[in-house]
């Protein structure tokens, strides 16, 4: 079993979330299959699918104008939410500290975070790329998850881009990020990697060692996409 997320980032309407799940209702698979979508889309009649959000304050109420909590994220029925997103940490300042708040909001709104860490192309060519994978999962996992995190690996260098690390960069990623969440007894931690993730590499990508699954951007928001992912894999 495998877990595949989408990430629709700003797109969709209402409109092709139902044309989503209507299309992936009748797929036959073991994967457990995430949307994360705009707030504005969050909704509980998602058939199979499991439904999440993008972001969500660290706040738990109060005057922070434009602000989304998590308690009103699980309300609709929502069983996940991003946090971290390197288009967050790039766009909005994000830092460990703040993914961290973010995380144990979540956590306890009964939310499962899908929390994001990866370096960009200026720390992969400075060599840091082990560093800043390694500090982004000690610094923004919270002290008391009940293991109830997911972890993405997403090479921010590679989003969006169309490139993606060779099998053995994802292969040494990814296994940094098992051992660091066995040191913090997080052993059963799902990794999932993210970044270029297509039907056509999908497959080979899902049988490195320690990753559990994929978190996709551009392929998630097509049917026909997105089917071919969730299904090349059991
Ligand atoms: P792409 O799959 O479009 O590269 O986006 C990856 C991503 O940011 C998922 O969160």
């Amino acid at each position: 079993m495998k877990i595949i997320a989408g990430n629709w980032k700003m797109n969709g309407t209402r409109n092709t979330l139902s044309e989503m799940i209507a299309a992936l209702e009748h797929i036959d698979t073991e994967n457990r299959v995430i949307l994360c979508v705009p707030y504005t889309m969050l909704c509980t009649n998602s058939g199979k699918i499991n439904i999440g959000a993008q972001d969500v304050s660290a706040h738990d109420h109060g005057a922070y104008t434009g602000e989304i909590s998590a308690k009103m994220i699980a309300e609709t029925g929502a069983k996940y939410v991003i946090v971290g997103h390197s288009e967050r940490r790039q766009y909005h300042n994000e830092t460990n500290a703040i993914v961290r708040a973010k995380a144990s909001a979540a956590l306890a709104s009964g939310l499962t975070p899908i929390i994001c860490v990866g370096e960009t192309m200026d720390e992969k060519q400075a060599g840091k790329t082990m560093e800043i994978i390694e500090s982004g999962v000690r610094e923004s996992v919270p002290d008391d998850t009940n293991g109830n995190i997911i972890i993405a690996y997403e090479p921010r260098w590679a989003i969006g881009a169309g490139l993606t690390p060779s099998a053995p960069e994802i292969a040494t990623a990814h296994e940094l990020i098992a051992n660091t969440l066995t040191d913090m007894g997080l052993a059963n931690t799902p990794i999932l990697y993210g970044a270029s993730v297509k039907g056509t590499n999908a497959a080979q990508i899902m049988s490195i060692p320690h990753v559990d699954g994929v978190l996709v951007g551009g392929a998630s928001l097509k049917p026909d996409d997105f089917i071919p992912i969730i299904t090349s894999t059991k």
